[in-house]
């Protein structure tokens, strides 16, 4: 690994992405000593004037609860939040910039002791618009000018509302940064079992022959979760579900379950097989959507009372290639829901003259991760009659005592290592923003109206009409 000064800047340090995301996996990543206290600074930028001290007690809370924590926790909790320095600026201000390059540079000169390299990585937790005038704050004023060294941008979703913007947010960025040191995060990318995908589909002999139009009936990925949108109403209004979960993580998700067997493990060749997966999607039809909102979302002060913004989709996106035609796969996504749930089903055909019960592979990303496959199975006992069942791979029980580390923690440390595999690259979110955008123009434009669903309910019924159409079979037992 590099070794050198190591300087982590976030921006947009007292929001709420950064004190519930990125410090807490800044700490982890700590604690588990991936940011040695003899090479790391982190740096906390924002316009909000309080001192160091105010900062780090803000974060403290996010870290550690006091009452559970036992004293030698609460001092790596106090070692790193003193690893933490706070400048306060605007976001398109020079003199603020400024500012924050010099105490980089008083970090990078007071770490003599690290020979190497001196790295800088900038987490902007911050609302896209102001992406281009940072960018540009950071091009003039803080890159990293120490040979061999290097200056990175993270950068967090949305990216953009449509596909026009978000080619103009991408040519922005791009034109004061290179490919290689941006980093389009999408946390889906980080979950356990997001990254297991690749490696369960191609190295087992079991699935590799099936995984197509020949065994498969249909996929579904879905998220569910059970809560609304508690004060998060103004933005959420201005997105909707399909810009929030869809467009991003479940259709991140999706390229990884249906595409090609990438050339090699390289970033770039996975990336080039996601991007050609994304490209074989149909235009989706207007009688395979149904779209929801929960009674009570525009109660919410912060959300206009004649908002048509869904906040539950189900959408049966389709693939024009060999390996997929006839097969939908039903992307849903809801808020308000009954559980919080997100999990791929992947079902498979009948067996002929099949009498109950589909071969159906689960794997749920969270809670509680697992996969398992639905079996029919000869019912125990003397009689001869069949029921089904299942095999089941239960993370928690499997790899008792193993740490499934957060998404964020790991994402993070790709970007400190330089691996850019899971993040997503600018020609992915084009083509992901090519499929939703005619739909996305169409609700905006009122055109397509969200039917409405109790809290806490499965949804609007439609969907699950939706979900029969497209042939999918109610299986049981789980
Ligand atoms: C975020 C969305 O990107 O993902 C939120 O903006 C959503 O609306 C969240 O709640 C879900 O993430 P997770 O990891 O809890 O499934």
């Amino acid at each position: 690994p590099e070794t050198g000064s190591l300087s982590i800047v976030v921006l947009g340090a007292s929001g709420d992405l950064a004190k519930k995301k990125t410090f807490p996996a800044l700490f982890h990543l700590y604690r588990q000593g991936f940011l040695p206290a003899d090479e790391v600074s982190i740096f906390g930028y924002a316009r909000t004037i309080i001192s160091n001290d105010e900062l780090r007690e803000r974060l403290r809370g996010y870290l550690v609860r006091d009452k559970d924590a036992s004293s030698e926790e609460l001092e790596v909790v106090a070692k790193f939040l003193h690893l933490i320095k706070y400048v306060s600026g605007p976001y398109d201000s020079e003199d603020g910039f400024h500012l924050l390059d010099k105490e980089i540079l008083e970090h990078e000169s007071l770490k003599t002791s690290a020979k190497g390299l001196s790295r800088r990585l900038f987490y902007l937790a911050l609302p896209p618009s102001v992406y281009p005038s940072v960018c540009k704050m950071i091009k003039t004023c803080c890159m990293n000018k120490s040979d061999g060294g290097w200056t990175r941008v993270v950068v967090e979703k949305p990216f953009g509302k449509d596909l026009e913007s978000a080619e103009q947010l991408s040519t922005q960025i791009g034109a004061l940064f290179e490919e290689p040191q941006i980093y389009r995060i999408d946390h889906y990318l980080g979950k356990e079992l997001v990254q297991n995908m690749l490696v369960l589909r191609f190295a087992n002999r079991l699935f590799l022959p099936l995984w197509n139009r020949d065994n498969i009936a249909n996929v579904q990925i879905v998220f569910r979760e059970d809560f609304g949108t508690e004060g998060r109403g103004g933005y959420f209004d201005q997105y909707g579900i399909i810009r929030d979960i869809i467009q991003n993580h479940l259709l991140q998700v999706f390229c990884l379950i249906a595409m090609e067997k990438p050339v090699s493990l390289k970033p770039e060749h996975i990336r080039d097989e996601k991007v050609k997966v994304l490209q074989s999607v149909v235009p989706i039809k207007d009688e395979e959507v149904v779209l929801g909102q929960y009674d009570g979302y525009r109660n919410d002060p912060t959300v206009p009372n004649n908002s048509n913004t869904p906040t539950f989709a189900s959408v049966i996106l389709r693939i024009d290639n060999e390996r997929w035609e006839g097969v939908p796969f039903i992307i849903k996504a809801g808020k308000a829901l009954n559980s919080r749930k997100a999990e791929i089903r992947v079902q498979f055909k009948d067996v002929p003259g099949q009498k109950q019960g589909r071969n159906e592979f689960v794997i749920r990303l969270q809670p509680e991760e697992a996969m398992y496959m639905k079996l029919t199975v000869k019912q125990p006992g003397l009689e001869m009659s069949t029921v089904q069942s299942e095999l089941d791979l239960s993370y928690r029980q499997r790899y008792q005592g193993v740490k499934i580390p957060e998404a964020y923690e790991r994402l993070i440390l790709d970007t400190i290592r330089g691996d850019q595999q899971h993040f997503v690259r600018r020609d992915e979110l084009k083509a992901s923003w090519e499929i939703f955008t005619p739909l996305l123009y169409r609700i905006d434009k009122g055109e397509f109206k969200p039917f409405s669903y109790q809290a806490g309910s499965r949804g609007p019924a439609e969907a699950d009409k939706l979900l029969e159409k497209a042939g999918y079979v109610q299986t049981h037992g789980y």
